[in-house]
């Protein structure tokens, strides 16, 4: 039985991830510290609805399965702790059986401060982004140097580590000649918030480890991810992932569906040019899944772009707004002032055949997926607060 480390396992992404993986019957172990429930509390952001804790949510899918999902709570960002999950030494806050689960094949990197906005509130939420990010990338990099060199690190990187260049985007390296000689680098990277700066730091550092020490690891330039529902969490209304539809922690597509249904205009920054990759929650899951079947070999940094289609804002804005109509809900898309420095008209051509080369199969943005999401949401109308939605922070 495979042994995989989920860090981060009660986010969006990690919590669907560590059922899916259990399911398929890995040995998995979640760890998180709540970083992003207790920043949410601090902001007063409240989410589509309440989720149980981690340690409730394992016990659940325990009863419910009879599979064990085993639980530490910690800040990745101590050292010893890191280590102690890796040394046996860790004490679980949740286990069906208190034995220590061993080295991990892999690890799956979700634990990171994932929002742009929150990076860009002040020099305090950016410090906390880097400092957060980057320790804890470099705590996972020499646990695994140090005890597991073998083990395959899975970092979720993003699309956003790019920009928006003039020419086309290759999937993490590119071939540069210079004075008549050749060399490969890692693609130009030119971020557009200090979260995402983090995130090409993080690349930066796992790089030097693969260079260095031989370590295995695959780097996945994620698009923005929407969806809310999995095959796992379909078992129990209790599984269903956390779900944020404000500024800060909202992602665009999941967030202009709450504003419709809650009749609140779609907002559009600027013109709505910005185009971006984006990707079904189900789809993260299937890359992960076929990025472990397929390790780099050690001392190699495998990087792929992890996104299935992609669209404007202002697309984005119109197809679901026709949508919402069609539904009776009276949908509007207001253009405001953009507070974000970013392109909004622009070149943007992205190379991503290595995951469907793997055997992804894309779940695109259909009418029968958005709606499948309008009738989840309406579920939760009452609610939804209107005063989360935009706090115009700026860049
Ligand atoms: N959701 C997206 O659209 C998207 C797009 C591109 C990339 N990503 C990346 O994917 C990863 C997961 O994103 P998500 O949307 O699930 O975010 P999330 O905030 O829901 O999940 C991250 C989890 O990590 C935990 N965490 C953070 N710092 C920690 C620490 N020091 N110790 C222990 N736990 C800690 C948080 O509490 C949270 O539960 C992130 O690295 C993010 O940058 C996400």
């Amino acid at each position: 039985m495979e042994n995989i480390l989920i860090l981060g396992g009660d986010g969006y992404l990690g919590w669907p991830s560590a059922m899916f993986f259990s399911n398929k019957r890995y040995k998995v172990t979640v760890v998180d510290n709540y970083l992003r429930r207790d920043i949410c509390k601090k902001l007063d952001i409240s989410m589509l609805y309440n989720v149980p804790n981690l340690i409730e949510r394992a016990r659940i899918w325990h009863k419910l399965t009879g599979l064990e999902i085993k639980v530490a709570i910690g800040d990745l960002q101590d050292s010893e702790f890191v280590r102690s999950l890796f040394n046996g030494t860790v004490k679980y806050d949740w286990a069906a059986s208190k034995e220590y689960a061993g080295l991990p094949d892999t690890v799956i990197h979700f634990a990171e401060m994932p929002s742009a906005p929150y990076s860009m509130m002040d020099y305090r939420t950016a410090n906390l982004t880097i400092s957060n990010n980057l320790i804890v990338t470099n705590n996972l990099m020499y646990a695994v140097k140090d005890f597991s060199v073998e083990t395959h690190i899975v970092k979720l990187g993003t699309m956003g580590e790019y920009g928006t260049p003039n020419i086309d985007i290759e999937e993490g390296w590119l071939e540069i000649e210079h004075n008549g000689r050749k060399d490969k680098f890692i693609y130009p990277r030119q971020a557009g918030s200090i979260y995402h700066t983090t995130k090409i730091m993080d690349t930066d550092l796992l790089w030097f480890g693969v260079r260095t020490w031989g370590l295995k690891v695959t780097d996945l330039m994620q698009g923005p991810v929407y969806g809310i529902e999995t095959e796992e969490s379909k078992i129990d209304e209790r599984l269903k992932t956390i779900f944020n539809y404000d500024e800060i922690f909202g992602t665009v597509i999941n967030r202009f569906l709450v504003q419709a249904v809650a009749g609140y205009p779609l907002t559009v920054y600027g013109a709505g040019g910005q185009t971006r990759g984006y990707i079904n929650i189900n789809d993260t899951i299937q890359c992960i899944y076929l990025s472990i079947k397929n390790p780099p070999a050690e001392g190699e940094l495998n990087i792929y772009n992890q996104f299935t289609e992609t669209f404007t804002v202002k697309e984005l804005a119109e197809q679901i707004q026709s949508i919402a109509i069609k539904l009776g809900y009276d949908c509007n898309i207001s253009l405001i002032k953009n507070p974000r420095k970013e392109l909004e008209n622009h070149y943007y051509n992205v190379n991503h055949k290595s995951l469907l080369g793997l055997g992804l199969k894309p779940h695109y943005l259909t009418e029968k997926v958005l709606k499948g999401m309008f009738k989840f949401v309406g579920k939760f109308k009452e609610n939804i607060k209107k005063d989360i939605i935009f706090k115009g922070v700026k860049w």
